[in-house]
């Protein structure tokens, strides 16, 4: 049994996770109200956010999940990537916790946990062993990599943005259209009552890599919205045009490295797989099984942390005290 924390960015999170999938309870502190007038996390709000909420959040899951300290078998802590000031305080809070109840800790990379969250139950289709090798695609507000995993914690990039990450792209083009943040959701919503092909946008193909790029896509929603100055802007058309331009990139490049390197199973992880658009794309190309979790699951959030931390546990991993944040910690290991 396993407390994981999370607190990389704008979400204040604990969950406390058996053998690794079993969800005993996942709490998480949402701070983006707070957020939404600045258009982005503000880093500093971010962290005293979270100095305010880690012990309620941490207590409620426990609570929740109907154990004490001394119930657990170990504690698990993003140290990285994400926000220096929003790390620390989760962990600090592990350590101090772990050093109190005299229990190993562990730092997780947050990555790792997006990943993770594919085997965690309520995945309609749990990942087993068998799933190597497989092909993650890892996109969220600060990430868009290609990678690929041979076994448990062994992870090699293909490719990755060139420039902004897949949500980054989609909270900018939220901003240009006058949507709110987070742009992704903001997006989705206002797509539905769209054309997708109502306007044609750029796919940057990138060939004979597996790397990706928004920046041009961004300039052309930019003119596009230019275009219509004076005019009515047809916001619904245009998230929907550009919400299909980035699923068709991230889901023909993810299809073909599976193909290219006979992979077993695709897993979509990070913020940007709850997107619908991009979900239904994967599962209707991909000629392999897709593991998609559902959607709160994508979102941040502690469970997937325990998760990730199950396996390392077991195999005796543990982190010392001088264990530090990492604000640009990297997943692949090559
Ligand atoms: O993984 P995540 O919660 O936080 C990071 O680790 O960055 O990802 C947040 C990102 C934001 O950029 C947000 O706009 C995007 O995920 N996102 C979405 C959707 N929901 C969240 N993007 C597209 N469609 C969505 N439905
Ligand atoms: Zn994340």
């Amino acid at each position: 049994m396993i407390l994981g924390i999370e607190t990389s960015c704008d979400e204040t999170a604990a969950a406390v996770v058996a053998e690794g999938y079993k969800i005993r309870s996942n709490v998480v502190a949402s701070q983006v109200e707070i957020h939404a007038p600045y258009g982005g996390v503000f880093p500093e709000i971010a962290s005293r956010e979270h100095v305010l909420k880690i012990v309620p959040v941490v207590k409620d899951a426990l609570e929740q999940a109907g154990v004490t300290l001394r119930d657990l078998t170990a504690i698990a802590v993003t140290h990285g990537p994400g926000l220096a000031g929003a790390l620390l305080v989760g962990v600090n809070t592990a350590k101090a916790l772990a050093f109190a109840n005299d229990l190993p800790f562990i730092g997780i990379n947050h990555l790792e946990g997006h990943i993770y969250a594919s085997w965690l139950e309520g995945t309609g289709s749990v990942l087993t062993d068998s799933a190597f090798p497989l092909i993650a695609l890892l996109v969220s507000g600060g990430h868009s990599e290609l990678v690929l995993m041979r076994d448990h914690g062994d992870y090699q990039r293909l490719g990755g943005t060139l420039d902004d990450a897949a949500g980054e792209a989609f909270d900018k083009v939220a901003r240009l259209l006058g949507l709110g943040y987070p742009g992704g959701p903001a997006i989705q919503k206002a797509a539905e009552g769209g054309s997708a092909n109502a306007f044609k946008l750029p796919r940057a193909w990138l060939r004979g890599t597996y790397d990706f790029s928004f920046s041009g896509l961004k300039t052309a929603v930019l003119h596009l919205v230019q275009s219509f100055e004076g005019k009515r802007l047809p916001v619904a058309d245009i998230a929907a045009s550009f919400q299909a331009a980035v699923a068709d990139v991230l889901v023909e490049k993810t299809v073909r490295a599976a193909a290219e390197l006979g992979a077993a199973q695709i897993v979509l992880a990070g913020g940007v797989s709850a997107n619908t658009r991009l979900r239904k794309t994967m599962l209707a190309r991909a000629e392999v099984p897709v593991v998609i979790p559902p959607v709160q699951l994508c979102m941040d959030n502690a469970a997937m942390i325990a998760a990730a931390a199950w396996r390392r546990i077991e195999r005796g991993e543990r982190s010392g005290w001088d264990l530090d944040v990492a604000p640009s910690l990297k997943l692949a290991s090559r």
